[in-house]
């Protein structure tokens, strides 16, 4: 059965090399691919921000972000034979999406207001004053770090995954798992949420990006 939309895939893996993209550019000082690809990157955030509240059933925060209670009851039973099913995220896992998502945000607005104090500053540092922006360059490089423990976290959780005989890599490729009939989601067509990217990611292009590319390429 299809779980995983295209756009969930692709935002998925886009976001993971344009991560390593960003590290490698951020600590080599290549700024202008640095800023390039942040606004990639922000594109396609608040694209998945619209997508969890329009987008398909497993994309929808309403739908796997559950309460405290029902997760620490799900990871009480999570090694017994009637573990609760879930389709898309566990209530464990959906945690870790919603930080990945806050510390991604972060990383993004912090960049936004920073300076490496030479020629490179994020477009909303002129806006503020040198004492802000030399906090928001802290806050932008301390973030990072704690992005990288999440990121080991998460890699770690699918390798315990994978020694429990439960491949959850496979399924972010090619979107299908075996499942029960009744428990079948219901996908939203993905074209929507490309659409809304290009929208966003044309106005992003518009309003920070042009001359950047432009001098890129
Ligand atoms: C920079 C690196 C990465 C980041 C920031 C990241 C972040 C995320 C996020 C936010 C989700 C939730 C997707 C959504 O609902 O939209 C997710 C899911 C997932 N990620 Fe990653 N990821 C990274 C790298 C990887 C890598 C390298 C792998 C595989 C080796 C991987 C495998 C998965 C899998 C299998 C899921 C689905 C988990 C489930 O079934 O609930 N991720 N990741
Ligand atoms: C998720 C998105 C982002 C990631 C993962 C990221 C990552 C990094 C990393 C690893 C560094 C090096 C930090 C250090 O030298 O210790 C860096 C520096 C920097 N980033 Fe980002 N960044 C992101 C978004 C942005 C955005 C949106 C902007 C501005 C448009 C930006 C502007 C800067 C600047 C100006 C520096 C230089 C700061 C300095 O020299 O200390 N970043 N970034």
């Amino acid at each position: 059965m299809p779980v995983w939309d295209s756009f969930i895939r692709g935002y998925h893996w886009l976001q993971a090399l344009s991560i390593a993209g960003l590290w490698y550019t951020g600590t080599e000082g290549l700024m202008d691919w640095h800023f390039s690809i942040a606004y990639f990157l922000l594109a396609l955030l608040l694209t998945r921000f619209v997508w969890g509240v329009v987008g398909s059933d497993t994309a929808k925060f309403t739908h796997f972000v559950r309460s405290p209670r029902t997760t620490l009851k799900y990871l009480a039973s999570m090694h017994s034979k009637d573990k609760p099913s879930h389709v898309g995220h566990n209530p464990a896992g959906a945690y870790m999406v919603v930080a990945f998502m806050l510390l991604i945000a972060t990383q993004l607005t912090t960049g936004l207001f920073a300076t490496d104090d030479i020629i490179s500053e994020g477009p909303f540092a002129m806006y503020v004053s040198g004492a802000t922006s030399s906090l928001m360059t802290e806050i932008h490089a301390i973030n990072f770090n704690i992005m990288l423990g999440a990121i080991g976290l998460h890699l770690f959780a699918i390798v315990v995954y994978l020694l429990k005989k439960e491949n959850l890599i496979l399924p972010m490729l090619h979107g299908k798992k075996s499942l029960d009939e009744n428990d079948k989601p219901k996908l939203t067509n993905s074209l929507i949420a490309w659409g809304v990217f290009i929208i966003i990611g044309t106005v992003i292009y518009q309003q920070f990006a042009k001359d950047i590319v432009v001098y890129l390429f």
